[in-house]
């Protein structure tokens, strides 16, 4: 059997690594997944999950992520209980949206909560993560291979269960293999196998791979203690040795499971990081879980592993820079970027423009209940999320065309910018984010119909996209206000102190049919495009400009 990884499997200099996963797909048509996560323990009744299922629904999304639980899926060793999967299934295929299902077993956020009673009492058997002084804290070693078997025996079991009940309809697109793993209260495993392993070779596989990646952070430290060969973790690594060994076997442990569950039913599968942003001060243990992918680390586990196809940043960064920062570096060329937790306030509305930009091939914001009130109604302050993922949802067809081209802009305020300028081809643009600049040529909180919409101050604060399609031909979706002026223009004198112009053929507002067609529903001129402006609101759908 070709598993869908080998398939794509490529040599490079004798070292197999994965190829990049090009997106999910849905009975054979290329679907962005957009949505949010469940709160942790929503899945273990119906009636909860329908929440979660409802505020995904509510919230514009067309993806729900919720876990299953190790604890109740094998409450007794062989024993399998599949129920909460077959209700999740149903309610999502109720409300007509996907699902992504988290496996919530030997990690959850560095921890091992949801394993097993018989798995957590047992600790000869299982045995754990040590401390310097012999302590055990509540991680399985990821040294010892009864532990991965005994994870791996019951994700086999819930794939296998998948395949039987959703391999036709598709409703599951793709599996969290463990949640944030990595260990916490403690910088690495003394467990005695852990130390006999950080003491052996560091693997050739590694180290190959980082000769023809030396981009990667782990190749600086390995080139600042002499690009050595043979030896063991500090030795070739130093300070970070540790860590880096950690890494390895940690990767190595979900690889395995994540191979069994593809062994039975191949579906995309990731895994998420608790982050630490790059920042060099960062104690792995102690502000993250240490042996989870990092930026510091990230390259160990690319190498490391075969069998899984995403590793994905929980996101919940504000600041938009930094946001950049960690999108820049999860969505390369060797890793597809999917953001399975953020944050659903108003900068995270913003943010997530930048992410789908840069080729997101799934975004969710996490706690999905808590942005709706009992009645379902979304809260104030997750408005702006609704209408960003209502524009998104809009544009999907153009989204997914124009994925990893390079011709999606990105409008994402930041922090005291007051605007922003952008290069076409033919066009120079600018996006005001402060409306005190200039008098925009439009006030952007009425209708088509100039009649008020009743926005709050979040709702319209300025993001979204800017899509050149073709030369010419520009589709704007989300919430701002778009100055456009020819790059070589033969009449300067319409650049002229009071705003400056790009003459248009036509300026339409509209949505993708089926067929991924874009459908006029209606046409603006004269007070709807004066003063240079084109403005897109969510209201809208999508603003379509030919240009002159
Ligand atoms: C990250 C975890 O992956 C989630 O399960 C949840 O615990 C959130 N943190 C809470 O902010």
């Amino acid at each position: 059997m070709i598993l869908y990884k080998e398939a794509w499997k490529i040599q490079i200099k004798g070292v197999k690594i994965m190829k990049f996963f090009e997106g999910f797909k849905v009975n054979g048509k290329p679907f962005l997944a957009i949505g949010a996560q469940a709160h942790n323990s929503s899945s273990y009744t119906r009636e909860m999950f329908n929440e979660a299922v409802k505020a995904t629904v509510a919230l514009n999304g067309n993806t729900v992520e919720a876990p299953i639980y190790w604890e109740k899926i094998e409450p007794q060793e062989g024993k399998f209980d599949f129920t909460s999967i077959d209700y999740m299934v149903e309610l999502c295929r109720k409300a007509k949206i996907k699902l992504v299902i988290l496996w919530f077993a030997s990690w959850k956020n560095g921890d091992f909560s949801y394993a097993p009673a018989w798995v957590k009492s047992d600790q000869k058997r299982f045995p754990r993560v040590l401390r310097a002084d012999g302590t055990a804290v509540p991680n399985l070693s990821a040294h010892y291979d009864e532990n991965w078997q005994a994870d791996a025996k019951a994700y086999a079991a819930v794939m296998a269960h998948i395949k039987k009940i959703d391999e036709k309809d598709q409703t599951i697109i793709a599996m969290q293999v463990q949640n944030e793993p990595g260990y916490l209260r403690t910088d690495r495993d003394f467990s005695p196998k852990a130390l006999e392993n950080a003491k052996k070779p560091v693997p050739e596989k590694l180290l190959k791979y980082l000769e023809t990646h030396n981009h990667a952070p782990a190749y600086k430290y390995w080139k600042e203690n002499g690009l050595k060969k043979g030896l063991d973790w500090e030795a070739t690594f130093g300070f970070w040795g540790a860590e880096f060994c950690e890494t390895w076997f940690l990767a190595l442990y979900i690889d395995a499971i994540a191979a069994e569950g593809k062994k039975v039913f191949d579906i995309p599968n990731y895994i998420n990081v608790w982050l630490n942003a790059g920042n060099p001060w960062g104690v792995a243990g102690m502000e993250y879980p240490g042996g989870g992918a990092v930026i510091r680390v990230m390259h160990i586990w690319l190498a490391a592993v075969d069998y899984i196809d995403m590793v994905a940043p929980d996101i919940y960064e504000q600041n938009s820079y930094r946001y950049q920062r960690i999108v820049d570096f999860y969505a390369s060329d060797e890793n597809a970027l999917f953001v399975p937790e953020s944050s659903g306030f108003v900068t995270g509305a913003c943010n997530l423009f930048y992410a789908i930009a840069k080729g997101a091939v799934g975004y969710a914001i996490f706690g999905a209940e808590s942005y709706v009130d009992a009645e379902g109604k979304v809260n104030d302050t997750a408005l702006a999320l609704r209408d960003s993922f209502y524009a998104i949802q809009k544009a999907m067809p153009l989204i997914l065309k124009h994925k990893n081209t390079g011709k999606m802009y990105p409008v994402v305020p930041h922090a005291g910018l007051q605007d922003e300028g952008f290069e076409f081809k033919e066009f120079l643009g600018n996006v005001m984010y402060s409306s005190n600049r200039y008098m925009p040529g439009r006030p952007l909180y009425t209708d088509y119909s100039n009649r008020r919409l009743n926005l709050n101050e979040d709702q319209m604060t300025p993001r979204g996209l800017i899509i050149e399609d073709e030369d010419k031909l520009f589709y704007l979706t989300g919430y701002f206000h778009l100055r456009l002026m020819p790059k070589k223009s033969p009449e300067i004198s319409r650049i002229n102190d009071y705003l400056p112009v790009a003459d248009f053929i036509s300026v339409e507002e509209g949505h993708f049919d089926e067929k991924g067609e874009f459908v006029v529903d209606r046409t603006r001129n004269g007070d709807q495009v004066m003063f240079g402006g084109f403005w897109v609101t969510p209201a809208c759908g999508v603003v379509r400009l030919r240009l002159l």
